[in-house]
């Protein structure tokens, strides 16, 4: 079928021809520093029973203050290109879905663009928070999917811990800094990602959001004194609309691809807490043992927290030919994000 653009040019895309588009390599990199919970009982007042029975965080990782997401970035990118065995010089694009990149502007996949080498690709950054990874896979497949690109690097990235306030114990337990990266290349149809499902609610902004430091407001002293560049959360908000919103978006994406829950052989969420986790998995009736979890070692790394789950369950050889994955993203926004794929080695 050929679609007729706005100006006038046949769009060569030939939408009953479609290729698949499939993960073919998976990097991750954290900082080395690690933060316990016993360490965060020396900074706020708050206790490991707390910590661990609200959110299932035992540890996270933290960088250091001359460490920036692009380093995170960069080092996930090249362990991600050298699992699919592609060169950076063959990379078509570089996606960097981040909430906390070295600037405002230029992007930071701009950075990563030159450090890697990628001297063919185009490269820019993704602003949906913790959704940010799941909504860059969706565009790089459809990337892929339609031919237009070959080889898409994605990276999902945050360094939160820059960014939260210390003396606010309802959030500086949870955030923790990583970096997850993956190269998605064309497969035959039917592998790969097989459908995506994206979806925002703006009116909802205020649930978890950092108030200065962009265009609106302006970085000043009393902006600082008043901790408004640090995150602010209604964490109960941000709770009930995860544990409401996310089953069905699964159930959707599923349905998008043909499926039910049935066909799951694993479910990546987004690591923001455990309870979320287990909420959602009892809702569709997910046994545990398909669940894969490591929040409990890296808290919530934002953007980079599906990526780092993906890279961490394929080192453990969880992802079998054809196995069924469901990811799903949720954050700031508020956004969501979800893709099935179906492992294709
Ligand atoms: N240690 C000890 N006590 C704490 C605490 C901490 N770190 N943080 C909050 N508390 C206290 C509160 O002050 C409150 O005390 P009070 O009853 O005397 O006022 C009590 O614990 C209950 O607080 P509440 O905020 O109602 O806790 P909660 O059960 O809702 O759990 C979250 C808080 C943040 C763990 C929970 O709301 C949550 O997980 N939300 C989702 C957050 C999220 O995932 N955000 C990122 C999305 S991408």
């Amino acid at each position: 079928m050929a679609v007729q653009t706005e100006n006038g040019d046949a769009n060569l895309v030939n939408l009953t021809t479609l290729l698949g588009a499939r993960i073919t390599g998976l990097g991750m990199c954290v900082p080395d520093r690690v933060l316990t919970n016993a360490d965060l009982e020396k900074i706020v007042d708050t206790n490991d029973e707390w910590i661990v029975s609200r959110t299932g965080i035992r540890e996270r990782r933290i960088c250091d203050p001359n460490t920036l997401s692009s380093d995170l970035a960069i080092q996930a990118s090249i362990n991600a290109l050298s699992n699919a065995s592609i060169k950076a010089e063959d990379v078509d694009l570089v996606l960097c879905a981040t909430a906390t990149g070295d600037y405002i502007w230029p992007s930071t996949a701009c950075i990563i663009q030159n450090a890697i080498g990628a001297r063919k690709a185009g490269a820019f950054d993704l602003s949906a928070a913790c959704s940010g990874f799941c909504y860059g896979l969706a565009t790089a497949a459809g990337f892929v999917q339609t031919g237009a690109m070959k080889n898409v690097l994605v990276v999902g990235v945050d360094t939160l811990t820059k960014q939260v306030n210390w003396e606010d114990r309802s959030t500086c337990i949870l955030f923790g800094d990583a970096a997850g990266a993956a190269v998605i290349t064309p497969c035959t149809a039917g592998e790969g990602v097989l459908a995506s499902v994206l979806g925002a609610d703006g009116s909802g902004l205020e649930s978890v959001w950092m108030p200065a430091g962009g265009l609106k407001m302006p970085l000043t002293q009393e902006a600082i004194d008043n901790k408004l560049n640090c995150i602010q959360m209604k964490g109960a908000d941000v709770y009930k609309f995860a544990v409401r919103l996310i089953p069905d978006i699964i159930e959707a994406t599923l349905a998008r691809a043909g499926l039910t829950t049935n066909d799951i052989d694993h479910l990546v969420m987004h690591q923001a807490n455990m309870r979320i986790i287990n909420a959602v998995a009892n809702k569709l009736q997910i046994p545990e043992s398909k669940v894969f979890v490591n929040v409990d070692r890296y808290g919530n790394t934002s953007a980079a927290s599906v990526p780092l789950a993906l890279t961490e369950a394929f080192g453990q050889g969880r992802f079998k030919q054809g196995d069924i994955i469901a990811t799903v993203g949720f954050g700031a926004g508020l956004t969501w994000g979800a893709n099935v794929i179906r492992w294709s080695c």
